[in-house]
């Protein structure tokens, strides 16, 4: 069964390059609705939380390095089909692999610094979603 939410991170490097504007454009012109948002910073415990599937990979304490070097924006997605469309519009992890016109081909640096993260299943929608947001936060 599917589900009509997706979560995503708008991470530091998007932030930093002034491109949380550009990136929001073209998920609504993708036809999603934020029904959840908030701007905010992780701590390096806090990304290990939330990245905690990936704890035995060697790049993992990079990623909490890179996670919580600056701001982020955070937000709950609505659309049907959310995490598959939503994925698609991002494009591959690695940049160097993502199709012309999505989101990672256009403005992600590496696979690190990979400008969005994108929920990769309704359950992790899920409990990313909630990671950052209580009920009375989503509209
Ligand atoms: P994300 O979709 O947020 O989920 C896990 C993140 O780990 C991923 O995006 C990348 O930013 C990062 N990542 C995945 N593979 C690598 C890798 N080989 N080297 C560095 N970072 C990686």
């Amino acid at each position: 069964m599917t589900t009509n939410r997706t979560f995503t991170m708008l991470k530091p490097d998007a932030v930093a390059a002034n491109n949380i504007g550009p990136i929001l454009a073209k998920i609504n012109e993708a036809g999603f609705k934020i029904v959840a948002m908030k701007y905010t910073r992780l701590t390096h415990e806090r990304a290990g939380e939330f990245y905690e599937v990936h704890k035995e990979r060697s790049f993992y304490n990079d990623l909490l390095e890179y996670m919580s070097s600056g701001p982020i924006v955070a937000a709950i997605l609505e659309k049907d089909n959310a995490v598959e469309a939503y994925r698609t519009l991002i494009g591959a992890t690695d940049p160097s692999k993502a199709s012309p016109g999505t989101i990672r081909n256009q403005f992600a640096k590496s696979i690190a610094a990979n400008a969005v993260h994108g929920s990769d299943s309704d359950e992790n929608a899920a409990i990313e979603g909630s990671f950052f947001f209580s009920k009375i936060e989503i509209y």
